[in-house]
């Protein structure tokens, strides 16, 4: 049995396409809410689940910084959590980490240092530290500038970027300072289900294939829509956010490069099939 936990949100909301209908339990908050740990107990004892991923977490980067407390307790202690019940039922664990735990420009591997500028990312780098030390049979996949979730669940930059296209805004403002590797979560989620196949447990990167800014995106976005918007091209300090931003949390998949096993598209691809998905969504 596979157990996903927050799967309600952007990428869980491809877990029924991409592993099916069978032996498959979707949990979320309020039936299961990670940070407390008899009803995680409990989803546990009812599911004894083989596999779990744990998509579960507070992803709002301001709000963890406005609320450091909610943060540690949702991705770090609701990590632990987790963690333990599949120490406890052998359940082999997997964890979503972030680009975002790097502090530097340039696209980042594996085998760089984490050095995380933000409670977000402190989080959820605690979270892959209490996975690593508690459990053998896991894995950690760092995505970074996720894509998903569609019109209803998409309330991210690309998702307002497709809603202001679509609804004819003149003029957009994008940051050109801010790097990232997009991940289309249904992508993210199909890698998963391939790789975990393997065996081959440990930390890995998983994004698509690339680094772009917000602005590249944004530029993408309207080419692809033919849209007539104006992106306009701002560096960061425009928008002042209670949570600092890294320069770059672009993520190259290193180690599936070196093993040969990166299957993974390039971003400007799955993007194309997002949109397209977004307006198959709306003609329906
Ligand atoms: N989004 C990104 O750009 C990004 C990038 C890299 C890695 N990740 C990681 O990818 C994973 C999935 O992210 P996502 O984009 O799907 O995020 P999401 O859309 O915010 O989904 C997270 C889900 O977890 C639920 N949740 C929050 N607190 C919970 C709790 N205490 N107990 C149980 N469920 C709880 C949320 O419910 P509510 O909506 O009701 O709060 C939501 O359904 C996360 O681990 C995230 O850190 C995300």
């Amino acid at each position: 049995m596979l157990l996903i936990t927050g799967a309600h949100g952007m990428v869980g909301s491809y877990a029924k396409e991409v592993f099916g209908n069978e032996n498959i339990y979707l949990s979320d908050i309020p039936e299961m809410d990670i940070t407390d740990q008899n009803k995680v107990k409990k989803i546990f004892a009812k599911v004894k689940p083989k596999v779990v991923i744990h998509l579960a977490a507070e992803t709002d980067v301001d709000r963890c910084e406005k609320e450091p407390d909610h943060a540690f307790r949702t991705n770090t202690i609701g990590t632990q959590n987790v963690a333990l019940e599949c120490y406890k039922y052998d359940a082999v664990m997997v964890y979503i980490g972030t680009g975002s735990v790097f502090n530097t420009e340039g696209i980042h591997t594996e085998y760089d240092e984490p050095n995380p500028i933000c409670v977000y990312a402190k989080s959820k780098l605690e979270g892959e530290k209490i996975v690593q030390s508690f459990l053998q049979k896991y894995y950690i996949f760092r995505a970074s500038f996720m894509i998903g979730g569609g019109r209803a669940k998409d309330k991210k930059f690309v998702g307002k970027i497709i809603q202001f296209c679509l609804e004819g805004k003149k003029e957009i403002m994008a940051v050109n300072d801010k790097h990232g590797t997009p991940t289309f979560a249904k992508d993210l989620l199909k890698g998963i289900k391939e790789f975990i196949m393997t065996g081959n447990y440990g930390l890995y990167h998983l994004g698509n294939n690339g680094i772009c800014s917000r602005y590249d995106i944004a530029k993408k976005i309207v080419e692809i829509i033919g849209s007539d918007t104006k992106v306009i091209s701002v560096t960061s300090d425009k928008f002042p956010l209670p949570a600092p931003r890294t320069p770059s949390e672009a993520i190259r998949n290193y180690k599936l490069e070196l093993m040969g096993m990166n299957m993974m598209r390039p971003w400007v691809e799955s993007l194309k099939e997002y949109i397209e998905d977004w307006r198959k969504e709306d003609n329906a």
